[in-house]
């Protein structure tokens, strides 16, 4: 019920009077997505009050965050495909899918100023900050030639965790919780948004229908994750060490791609990463067990199911 409430209110937020950029919210408007972080900001919310007009406006402001947040990504990273349909700069080009982007960032900031929440907006203002530094962190990372954990996951939580942490945080500060539950609610969305990203992450290794964009792309982009990291470590392979090298300076043949993704499933890469994703569920739903139970905490719980196990 609460999510129609959003929906209306997100829709409402994006109306202008260029031809141009309302065709390319119309076409963004057609497929929805998943709509995980909207969701999760109510969910918060709920877990310490009621939903109230200042939780509806986080929600819209995060879910246009993460929208400008997509279309810009799609760009960097030459994506033709999101949400099972032609990505923004595909059927457009880069330069419109550039500055719609910045028109939904922009609007993100108007919603955020809504909440009439000093709190909430300073955790919005600082995200901004977060998500581009974590793309410019992959972006540097690539000629980085270290095949490096550390910065995998450095990475991952400025790029999408930090992303959760604040509809978590913003949801629980939008009902008055005091900073302590603030802060706990923080460290839960954390932990499920790097569970999302590893799951991403594997997601790419798989040819799938269901996903509604590319697959295969990471290495493409020169990007190495969490799964080819630990094949590689674990292996100290020498030749799959200089596929990667080229797979990182963006040189590596269609074939070196295809032997290096087999290579990383051989070594036991997706049952790592996937490890590592179930431990960061495990520090969430301890988290989770010393709140009450109570039905929210139940759909909270559903929620990281979800994350962890989707097809999409
Ligand atoms: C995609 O997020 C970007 C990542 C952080 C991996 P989602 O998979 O939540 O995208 P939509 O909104 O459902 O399309
Ligand atoms: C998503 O990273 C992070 C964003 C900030 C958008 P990806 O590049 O892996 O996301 P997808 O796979 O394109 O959705
Ligand atoms: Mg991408
Ligand atoms: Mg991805």
């Amino acid at each position: 019920m609460e999510l129609e409430d959003f929906k209306k209110l997100f829709d409402s937020s994006l109306s202008s009077s260029n031809l141009l950029l309302n065709s390319v919210i119309a076409h963004i408007r057609q497929k929805n997505g998943k709509m995980m972080r909207p969701m999760l900001v109510l969910l918060a919310a709920k877990l310490y009050g009621e939903i109230c007009p200042a939780t509806l406006h986080a929600a819209v402001a995060l879910e246009l965050l993460h929208n400008a947040s997509l279309v810009h990504d799609d760009v960097v990273d030459e994506s033709t495909e999101r949400r099972g349909q032609l990505s923004v700069n595909a059927i457009f080009n880069n330069k419109v899918a550039v500055l719609s982007g910045d028109y939904l960032l922009a609007t993100a900031l108007v919603q955020v100023g809504l909440t009439r929440n000093h709190a909430i907006i300073d955790i919005v203002s600082c995200l901004g900050q977060d998500l581009a530094e974590g793309e410019l962190l992959q972006l540097s990372n690539v000629s980085n030639l270290q095949f490096s954990e550390d910065i995998y996951f450095d990475v991952i939580r400025k790029k999408t965790a930090v992303l959760f942490a604040a509809c978590t945080k913003a949801g629980a500060l939008s009902v008055g919780a005091d900073g302590e539950r603030a802060e706990f609610a923080r460290l839960f969305g954390e932990y499920i948004g790097l569970c999302f990203q590893i799951k991403d992450d594997i997601f790419d290794y798989f040819e799938s229908r269901e996903i509604g964009k590319p697959t295969g792309n990471d290495m493409l982009e020169g990007k190495l994750t969490l799964p080819v990291l630990y094949a590689l470590n674990s292996t100290g392979d020498e030749t799959a060490g200089e596929i990667a090298v080229k797979v990182k300076n963006g040189d590596a043949t269609a074939d070196e791609i295809a032997f290096l993704i087999e290579f990383t499933k051989r070594h036991g890469g997706i049952e790592y990463a996937s490890q590592m994703m179930y431990a960061y569920r495990e520090k969430a739903l301890l988290l989770l067990a010393s709140m009450p139970d109570t039905d929210v905490r139940t759909a909270l719980a559903a929620y990281l199911d979800y994350v962890v196990e989707r097809e999409k």
